[in-house]
């Protein structure tokens, strides 16, 4: 376990934010975490993951907690669907009411490595034929890299993965080992454990689509309890645990993955990105280099620039008031998308351009050239003064222009 007073915050915030906190904590285990939770603490403790999507507003003056329960591992799904315990997770309680099992995966001792259950009967991947002739038992075979063996039973896997793994470092690690469901997330930043909270989503998937289960200690009784993905209350960004805040801890999640060809291309601009492909032969490893391709034009690297990613949600209007903006707009045109419910969702970036903030500086914190959803921390050097002063320009301008509310999704701390 890290423990360090006064900790300098700026390396957890991916806005580089020079802040600190009163305490920093970061454990390995559910154990750990359970001791922690008994500490007298000091107030307020706040649970970050890899601090992408974090505006912190000055010093934190409480506790802040990291989880660095790591681990991805692989097994196939059960057989019957209604069967809900999977083999990697046989001695966790898959009965959400149950308590848990101190010997439960979820804790540091969960397999870090992959060479785990499912893989075990697989004769090595490089040497793996990707013909009908495979020696292995099919049905677990991982096959050569991005050349899954064909499992004509079940093709599901379900992968396992610490509240503290990199999630980029997963959705690397799938693609690789030919699965298909997260590689359009790739590159996205932070962990896993956010991303299950965050419903983390790009390019048509999101997190709630894949996420089989997600196990959590409940901090209010100290109990360990599985959420079914369908008990998340999935939503645009949104999920359960956003709204009980700091009472779900996520210890690991599970993710419901399938080795036969299945990309989303519908979004934007994918399949232009794979021009030239033969569409039908793709692997996941193809889209995840088309993701970072398309990504990389438009968003700022992290490793050089700061900032939270998306900094505001997309706004969601009524038909009449989005006939009400068309008309305002001298040509008429204006980016949108229709949603089943008779809504329709504007970008908050044509927004944001139109009224003229592309660019737009305020002290070291900058609207990105490429894309304005994007506030960046453009001399290293940004406050949270600078960003929300940017961030308070931006709303008011939205909603004199357009009478639309737009709110961050940034959480602000
Ligand atoms: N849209 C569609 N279908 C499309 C294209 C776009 O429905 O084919 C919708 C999207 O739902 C999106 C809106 O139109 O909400 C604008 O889409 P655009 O592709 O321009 O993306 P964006 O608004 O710039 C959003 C996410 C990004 C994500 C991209 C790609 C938010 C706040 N941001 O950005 O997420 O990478 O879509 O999917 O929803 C982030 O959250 O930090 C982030 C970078």
């Amino acid at each position: 376990m890290i423990r360090i007073p006064s900790y300098d915050l700026s390396s957890h915030n991916t806005f580089g934010m020079k802040v600190k906190c009163a305490l920093y904590i970061e454990y390995s285990s559910l154990d750990e975490l359970r001791a922690v939770l008994a500490e007298d603490l000091p107030q307020p403790v706040l649970h970050i993951g890899g601090g992408s999507n974090l505006l912190f507003r000055g010093d934190f003056p409480g506790t802040v907690l990291h989880s660095a329960i790591g681990g991805i591992s692989f097994a196939e799904a059960p057989t019957s669907p209604a069967d809900s315990t999977s083999p990697a997770d046989s001695c966790c309680p898959a009965d959400s009411t149950s308590p848990a099992d101190s010997s439960c995966p979820a804790d540091s001792t969960s397999p870090a490595d992959a060479t785990s259950q499912a893989d075990s009967s697989c004769p090595a991947d490089s040497t793996c034929p990707a013909d009908s002739t495979c020696p292995a038992d099919s049905s677990r075979c991982q096959g050569r890299p991005d050349r899954p063996f064909p499992s004509p039973a079940d093709d599901t896997v379900i992968v396992t993965a610490g509240a503290g793994v990199v999630f980029d470092d997963l959705v690397a690690e799938t693609c690789r080992r030919g699965l298909w469901g997260l590689e359009n997330l790739s590159l996205i930043p932070g962990e896993v454990g956010a991303s299950a909270v965050q419903n983390i989503g790009a390019y048509g998937v999101e997190a709630g689509d894949v996420i089989d289960r997600v196990f959590c200690l409940d901090a209010a009784t100290g109990e360990e309890i599985v959420f079914a993905a369908a008990d998340c209350a999935y939503g645009y960004r949104d999920s359960r645990f956003k709204h009980e805040k700091g009472r779900y801890i996520v210890l690991k999640v599970t993710f419901r993955l399938t080795r036969r060809y299945a990309p989303v291309l519908g979004y934007g601009n994918i399949i232009a990105a794979l021009e030239g492909r033969d569409l039908a032969a793709l692997t996941p490893s193809d889209v995840r280099e088309a993701i970072i391709r398309i990504r990389r034009e438009k968003l700022p690297d992290p490793a050089e620039t700061g900032s939270a990613g998306s900094f505001f949600k997309n706004p969601v209007i009524p038909r009449e008031h989005f006939e009400r903006i068309v008309a305002s707009v001298p040509d008429g045109k204006v980016p949108h998308f229709d949603l089943p419910d008779g809504m329709v969702k504007v970008p908050a970036a044509w927004m944001i351009d139109t009224c003229g903030f592309r660019g737009a500086v305020k002290g070291g914190a900058k609207v990105y050239d490429k894309q304005p959803l994007v506030i960046v921390n453009a001399t290293g050097s940004a406050s949270p003064d600078d960003v929300i002063a940017l961030e308070s320009d931006i709303i008011a301008a939205v909603r004199s222009r357009f009478a639309v509310d737009l709110h961050p999704e940034v959480e602000h701390v």
